[in-house]
């Protein structure tokens, strides 16, 4: 019998990946993915713990789920539901004592075990938590991907946790320390998801540039190594990467290797997402990031050496405790440095646990957060704009992976991560194709397709008769 699975996710991309793999854990069990949690089997609600009132946000949507589940009881069925990610990491039984109606808490490390909690769940006394951090790799023992067509641009987790303990982050206590799969495991599912039609692949982790997984010759290689050997893949035409740290752009040997790839692999797009937190030097030490402002500067100096096209986007925080008006100016002064593709800004909020939630004497006023937070974003919004502006006029290679807002147009994005529509035959869906971009919006751009399809496309023969 099929049963329905709905899986909610919050927050980063590897949440989202994570979320894949456990509808392919469940494949087996019968379970089938939906679009709708009304009358579903399972829901998972697969959770992110890294800014503010995230657990509370988790209860509400508990909260919501609750009518749901009584409806699919009062028809003789059972919603299994279940709390799974950071926010299950870090709050485990207390989550089943507020809302008691929840049958499986699992963490991100757990859920290769999900046939045997499920068991447990069905059988029913008492729900099932699972915290753990097991000996055993989930990676090692997660069934292969489904045969799903997964679409032309895929996630591939190569890398989990972090050892760095920056002072706000509870990632290394909900994601545990780093860990990196294996090279030959990594070459693997590249191989399955492109012969599944997969275009892009972009590779996940933490802290995806301290990748040092163990590679075939029995040492350790680096995420510059691993992508120039997925390079090799047939239908690979795109390779990304995400999250990095600065510190880590760097080999462990102070080799350049990752940067140099960046020259030298065709594939590897030119865009980066290296975020730097602040522009500040005693900010950045009671952040405890291991780079100084001028570190950020020069390494970011290297890249653009490697590859003069490279465009960043980098993640901000404001109003950090003991955050000075001058220090904040140095951010100010870093974003003019460097220009910005793109970013992402939060205020700073305090953690339960981490080191920075302590220094309570020095937290930032709320107004002075708001107000700092405003300032950066017309800054960072302004350089995005001018970003887009710039690309008015070239042609880029889009790759297509979704239809358009509007009838005959398909969505992609160009090498630089922004979204570009364009009329664009179905036919083109999955392909990489060249695109004059007509027009810039604050977040995506407009285009026509450069090629001969775009003369014979039935859609634009519609569209304009
Ligand atoms: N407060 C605000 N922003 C945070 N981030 C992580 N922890 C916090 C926090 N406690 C932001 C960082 C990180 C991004 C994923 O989330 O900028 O890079
Ligand atoms: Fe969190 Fe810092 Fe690790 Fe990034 S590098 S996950 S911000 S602790």
């Amino acid at each position: 019998m099929k049963k329905k699975l709905f899986i909610k996710t919050y927050g980063c991309q590897m949440n989202v990946y994570d979320s894949g793999r456990m509808a392919d854990v469940l494949a087996p069990l019968g379970y089938e993915p939906t679009e709708t949690p009304d009358g579903a089997d399972m829901i998972i609600l697969n959770t992110c713990h890294i800014r503010e009132k995230a657990a509370e946000k988790v209860y509400s949507e508990l909260g919501r789920l609750r009518p749901l589940q009584k409806a699919k009881a009062a028809d003789g069925g059972r919603m299994i539901v279940a709390v799974a990610g950071c926010v299950a990491q870090a709050e485990g039984a207390e989550i089943m004592m507020r809302a008691p109606h929840v049958d499986m808490v699992f963490g991100p490390q757990t859920y290769h075990q999900l046939p045997e909690m499920v068991t447990r769940a069905i059988r029913g006394t008492g729900g099932v938590v699972n915290t753990d951090f097991p000996a055993e790799s989930k990676f090692d023992l997660l069934p292969e991907e489904t045969a799903q067509p997964s679409g032309p641009s895929v996630f591939l987790s190569v890398q989990e946790g972090c050892d760095k303990f920056c002072t706000f982050c509870v990632v290394p206590y909900t994601r545990g320390a780093e860990f990196s799969r294996p090279v030959a495991q990594v070459l693997a599912e590249a191989r399955r998801l492109t012969a599944g039609g997969a275009r892009e692949i972009t590779l996940l982790g933490q802290n995806v540039n301290a990748y040092h997984g163990e590679g075939p010759d029995g040492r350790d290689w680096g995420l510059g190594r691993l992508i120039r050997a997925l390079a090799e893949i047939d239908g690979v035409e795109r390779i990304r990467y995400t999250t990095s740290h600065p510190r880590d752009m760097l080999g462990w040997e102070g080799d350049d290797d990752l940067i140099s790839a960046h020259g030298e692999v065709p594939q590897l797009m030119p865009f980066v997402h290296l975020p730097v937190q602040s522009g500040s030097d005693p900010i950045l030490a009671a952040m405890n990031r291991k780079h100084t402002a001028d570190d950020y500067r020069r390494i970011v100096d290297r890249m653009r050496a490697a590859r003069p096209d490279l465009a960043l986007s980098s993640d901000f925080i404001v109003g950090f405790p003991g955050e000075r008006d001058e220090d904040f100016a140095a951010t100010l002064r870093l974003v003019n440095d460097i220009g910005f593709a793109q970013a992402y800004s939060f205020k700073y909020s305090a953690r339960p646990g981490t080191p920075a939630a302590s220094m309570d004497d020095r937290q930032v006023p709320e107004a002075v957060k708001d107000d700092r937070l405003q300032t950066l974003q017309q800054l960072l919004n302004a350089q995005q704009v001018a970003f887009n502006e710039r690309a008015v006029g070239t042609v880029q290679p889009v790759l297509f992976d979704r239809p358009g807002k509007r009838k005959g147009q398909l969505l992609g994005r160009g090498p630089w991560m922004q979204s570009v529509h364009a009329e664009a035959a179905e036919r083109l869906m999955g392909k990489v194709v060249p695109v004059r971009i007509l027009d810039a919006h604050a977040n995506s751009l407009s285009g026509a397709v450069e090629t001969v399809e775009a003369v014979l496309m039935p859609a634009s023969v519609e569209a304009t008769a």
